[in-house]
């Protein structure tokens, strides 16, 4: 539903871009996408294929160009740069992600002052932090779609091992977008109830070493769909279009998105996923969820894994 009168930019037209903004199209976020890619003829081809569905959306209008075409936007989605090619972790596509972002958030804050600018490009955490230290804007106007995607692959694999339907299984998976990310089985529920007790009658419990194979199974996702078909799209974007929708809509959504923690279980100094309350303006708060020894342990590694990528790269 097309919410007053709104425009999502969106920077790269490649899998990730051009499928945000099919999304956003079909879901109707916003009246007006704008798309900048520097592969103008790519670009051109994605803005002419979307105006062509213009007729079953509600949606205004699409329109590409320079970055100038997202003026005044609303939302910016950055899924422009590098992407992981097989066997390549997320964190290996860093030094180029973080020169990209250096380099495009500040001219796009010139076209788009007020925009909330939402980092899909990976490695994703350490590309919002390089943003928002490179946008001087308060914390919650940048942020990463994070683990809103693993959070999804985490549930419907939850929600098939216990019959029930995906939107049902409250469950997330924060920290890191990659590799170090942590499945917070401790509040994990369906229908108010603890994991434990949520498996079909006869099929056993859900015990640890099932819990672990299911978490190796989110972490694994993006590299299975990587080496069949090249890169990771219907997902995401549909992640990205209800985080879209979630700032529009001034929803106060609660979604694990990529933020700045400030002392987050004494975290500091780092942008990782944890449950957000997101609206207008960004990131309004970010919840303190209990969590158990291990997973608290596990989110201390997380973020130092990330962290060092950052150092390292002098972010
Ligand atoms: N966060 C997530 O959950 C998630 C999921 C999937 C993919 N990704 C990431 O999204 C990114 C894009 O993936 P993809 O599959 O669409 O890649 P892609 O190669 O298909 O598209 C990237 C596009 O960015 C454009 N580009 C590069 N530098 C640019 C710049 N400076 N300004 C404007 N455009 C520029 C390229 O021309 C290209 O069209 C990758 O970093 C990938 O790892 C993130």
């Amino acid at each position: 539903v097309v919410r007053g009168s709104s425009k999502v930019g969106i920077v790269g037209a490649g899998s990730v871009g051009a499928t945000v903004a099919y999304a956003c199209q079909v879901r109707g976020v916003a009246t007006e996408l704008a798309l900048y890619d520097v592969d103008e003829r790519k670009m051109r081809a994605e803005v002419l294929d979307l105006n062509h569905g213009l007729q079953f959306t509600p949606v205004a209008s699409v329109v590409g160009g320079g970055l100038e075409a997202l003026a005044g936007a609303d939302v910016v989605v950055v899924t422009a740069g590098a992407k992981q090619h097989p066997g390549q972790s997320r964190l290996d596509l860093a030094a180029t992600n973080v020169a990209m972002a250096r380099d495009l958030v500040p001219r796009l804050l010139e076209v788009a002052p007020d925009a909330v600018v939402l980092v899909v490009t990976n490695p994703c955490d350490v590309v919002t932090y390089a943003a928002l230290r490179s946008a001087g804007l308060p914390p919650g106007r940048v942020l990463g779609s994070g683990t809103v995607l693993d959070s999804s692959r985490l549930r419907y694999l939850v929600a098939q091992r216990c019959g029930v339907a995906v939107p049902s299984v409250h469950a997330y998976v924060l920290g890191e977008h990659g590799d170090s990310e942590v499945a917070v089985w401790s509040g994990a529920r369906i229908g108010g109830q603890p994991l434990e007790r949520c498996a079909p009658p006869g099929t056993g419990p859900l015990d640890r070493a099932e819990r672990e194979r299911i978490a190796e199974e989110v972490v694994r996702a993006a590299y299975d769909i990587i080496a069949g078909k090249g890169a990771t799209w219907y997902a995401v974007a549909l992640a990205v279009a209800q985080i879209v929708e979630a700032v529009l809509g001034d929803e106060n959504r609660v979604l694990p998105v990529s933020t700045l923690l400030q002392g987050w279980h004494g975290i500091d100094d780092v942008c990782l996923s944890v449950p957000c309350v997101v609206g207008r303006s960004g990131v309004t708060r970010v919840l303190e969820v209990p969590l158990a020894e291990d997973e608290l342990a596990g989110m201390r590694r997380s973020a130092d894994s990330v962290r060092s990528v950052a150092r390292s790269l002098g972010v």
